[in-house]
């Protein structure tokens, strides 16, 4: 490993291990958000679902931020509705519940047919409810970018460390490729905020030019293969954004009972972090 990337790579533990806040939202559902995240981790894995999957939920293989024609839509025209529906089969392995995920126009198209929708936009790769777990969870944005910071001396550690954060693989692919744009492309800005010790959002609200340039550079892509996004699932983040830009709803639809031990993957990663650091 070379000193000047060891630089780098404390520079930005520095940046987002330290100065950012951390991402607090409210209880959903009546339901204390981290046993309801843990519980949509263990019921949600994309192994559960049911064929035909959507036709966006992949592994994203090939970067595509080095392709000019990508992403065919600009986030503004993602257009419906991505559902679920879970099935009466189960896996005979977990004893879970098999559920199948897919696109429809309209709310109420889903709802006509027996689906309950689980973020706006198109179904891709983040869309299973694994990932909706994670996202769900609280303290998100500083261990990903610690797993990008691992990323910038192993791809391999960097996916296994989203992993362990509870992505599936396919959303921890489409991860991957962002904060690796993000990385070549704002890290002078970035850096700049750290210096300026730059919260998230500007006074008037907007975003700083860190997670600007980020919004800019690595966001349309990262919409378009990724499919969910906080926002687009109503998760609230540490990073504000106009209400106008969060879908209004609520995950409701487990099954069963929620008494499950809180989830400590994000405590896995700092003590990861640490050991990285000796
Ligand atoms: C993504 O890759 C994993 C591991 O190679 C594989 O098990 C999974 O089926 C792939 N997902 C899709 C949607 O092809
Ligand atoms: C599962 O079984 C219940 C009760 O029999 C039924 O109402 C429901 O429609 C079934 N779900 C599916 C997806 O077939
Ligand atoms: C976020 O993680 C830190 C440790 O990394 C922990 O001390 C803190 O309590 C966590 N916050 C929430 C709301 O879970
Ligand atoms: C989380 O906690 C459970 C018990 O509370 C433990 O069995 C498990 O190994 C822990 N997971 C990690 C990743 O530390």
């Amino acid at each position: 490993m070379k000193s000047s990337s060891l630089a780098v790579g404390l520079f930005l533990i520095a940046i987002f291990g330290s100065v950012f806040a951390e991402d607090i939202g409210p209880d959903t559902c009546g339901q204390d958000r981290k046993v309801l995240s843990s519980w949509f981790i263990s019921h949600g894995s994309p192994r559960l679902l049911l064929a035909p999957l959507p036709p966006l939920f992949m592994n994203v293989t090939e970067d595509p931020y080095e392709d000019p024609n990508k992403p065919p839509l600009s986030p503004e025209d993602i257009p419906g509705f991505c559902a679920m529906q879970w099935s009466n089969e189960t896996d005979p392995e977990s004893g879970n519940r098999l559920y199948t995920l897919q696109n429809f126009d309209t709310v109420v198209e889903a709802q006509s047919a027996g689906f309950i929708i689980t973020h706006e936009g198109q179904c891709a790769a983040c869309s299973s409810l694994q990932d909706l777990g994670v996202y769900m969870s609280r303290n998100l944005t500083t261990p990903t970018r610690w797993c990008g910071v691992l990323g910038l001396f192993s791809p391999e550690l960097e996916i296994q460390c989203m992993k362990d954060l509870g992505f599936s693989e396919e959303c921890a692919s489409i991860w991957h490729w962002n904060v690796k744009n993000t990385r070549s492309k704002c890290l002078e800005v970035c850096i700049k905020s750290f210096i300026e010790d730059e919260p998230f959002n500007k006074p008037d609200g907007s975003l700083n030019d860190c997670l600007q340039c980020d919004e800019d550079l690595s966001g349309p892509n990262f919409k378009y293969y990724s499919g969910r996004t906080r926002r687009n699932s109503g998760i609230p983040s540490a990073i504000q954004r106009p209400e106008s830009q969060i879908y209004d709803m609520e995950h409701c639809y487990w099954y069963g009972t929620l008494d499950f031990p809180s989830d400590n993957s994000t405590e896995s990663i700092w003590s990861e972090a640490l050991e990285f650091l000796g």
